[in-house]
């Protein structure tokens, strides 16, 4: 199912991320023409004070939040159990709609443990599509009950353990996509907070020569391009074209199929200005959809992956008995869509890839926020222009 690839990496680590990480990152984790310094110039701290920020929600029911306790410390030695506080500061909303429903409380009750579940001091969290979609009320049939702590990705240490949990202990460098199922009852309690709860089985190790921030890219999106792949029967020597390569999603498609998959060639859209972006990933062939229309390309492919949504013309370039995988939007035939499951064993598989640098988180150059900016950093992913993913770190 693994093809080792004996494909060189095709990105280059010319910059160092590392100054602002709470850990050193391996200079083959990053390779982009970014840094982080460079993202807190342009995205300085806020303004606005947590305090200013905080409202009373009327109704917590698993989820609550005190009005007399003391706010919880940062924990600056997550894995004493002992100085586990029983609330934290977290994101929170009670209502669906747009960023303003978002309000930072301080204190939310840290979430209890099931026997199966760790608790974990969140470092790092990443945002994805579906937290804002899911705050918008699109999923709300099968939505937990508001309020909501959203975030799906995170990565951070162990610091409580359930009783059946068999495979990690406090201390432990964690990260994962908290929600096994992305739409159908995802946690009340999510990662944009100081702790989260969450299944063993969902976690992995942390890759060691990647940062938290790094790390926290990952899991929903790598497992969302891992599982597409496989779900097409994507193997060594097929072709693949990636609509919307730029993304969180397509920037590890395109990486995975190559470095993973061992693809024979790639091809992937983005508009003028991430065509080399897409190269650097590892992308034979950059189309820029604002000038081509992929309807008209002379080649098919054996696979077409939509992460943007049209799937009426990923079609229309898919070889005779190929695959489409569709992620969103209306789906054509032959085309199919599927939702992520999030898996840890799927992690565990790709961290020696990882580790390697073979495949590389991407943070996007402007999408680093500090756990103050959550709005703002909603807000630019909203705009959906991310070059591959926009994450929060640090979490105090
Ligand atoms: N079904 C599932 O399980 C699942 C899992 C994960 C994600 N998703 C969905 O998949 C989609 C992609 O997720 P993501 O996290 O990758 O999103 P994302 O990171 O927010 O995608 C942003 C990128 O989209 C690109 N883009 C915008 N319009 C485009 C177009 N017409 N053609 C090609 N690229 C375009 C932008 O590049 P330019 O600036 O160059 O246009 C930008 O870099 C979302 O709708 C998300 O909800 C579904």
């Amino acid at each position: 199912m693994y093809a080792t690839s004996a494909l060189t990496p095709q990105l280059s680590a010319s910059h160092s991320l590392s100054s602002n990480l709470s850990q050193p990152s391996h200079p083959l984790s990053l390779g982009f023409s970014f840094t982080f310094r460079e993202t807190w110039k342009v995205f300085s701290p806020p303004t606005t004070s947590f305090s200013a920020q905080r409202v009373s929600l009327p109704h917590f029911s698993t989820l609550r939040v005190s009005a007399t306790s003391q706010a919880s410390p940062a924990s600056t030695e997550a894995s004493k159990v002992s100085s586990l506080p029983s609330e934290m500061k977290a994101w929170v909303y009670g209502e669906y709609g747009g960023v303003d429903v978002l309000k930072f409380e301080n204190k939310v009750s840290v979430p209890e443990l099931k026997e199966d579940q760790v608790l974990v001091k969140v470092v790092a969290a990443a945002l994805n599509p579906v937290d804002f979609k899911r705050r918008q009320g699109k999923f709300k049939n099968t939505d937990s009950p508001l309020p909501t702590v959203p975030g799906y990705d995170v990565a951070g240490v162990v610091v409580k353990v359930g009783s059946q949990v068999k495979e990690f202990k406090e201390g432990d460098e964690v990260y994962g996509d908290i929600h096994e199922k992305a739409l159908d009852g995802p946690k009340q309690s999510g990662s944009l907070a100081e702790y989260t709860a969450v299944e063993e089985k969902l976690l992995a190790p942390k890759p060691k020569n990647l940062g938290f921030a790094e790390a926290a890219s990952l899991p929903l999106a790598i497992e969302t391009a891992y599982e597409g792949l496989e779900r097409t029967g994507f193997s060594s020597g097929k072709s693949i074209l990636v609509l919307n390569g730029a993304g969180g999603v397509g920037s590890l498609v395109i990486q995975l199929a190559k470095q993973v998959f061992g693809a024979s060639r790639v091809a992937a859209t983005s508009s003028s200005g991430k065509l080399d972006f897409l190269k650097s990933l590892g992308a034979d062939l950059a189309i820029d959809y604002t000038k081509e229309n992929i309807e008209d390309l002379s080649e098919k492919f054996d696979v077409v992956y939509d992460a943007i949504g049209q799937c009426d013309k990923a079609v229309k370039v898919v070889k005779e008995g190929g695959s489409v995988v569709a992620l969103t939007g209306a789906v054509t035939p032959p085309g199919f869509r599927f939702v992520v499951t999030s898996n840890g064993a799927v992690l565990k598989k790709l961290n020696p890839y990882l580790d390697s640098g073979k495949v590389k988180a991407v943070i996007d150059p402007k999408g680093l926020f500090p756990f103050s900016q959550v709005v703002e950093a909603f807000s630019y992913l909203e705009t959906n222009r991310a070059k591959g993913k926009v994450v929060i770190h640090p979490i105090p």
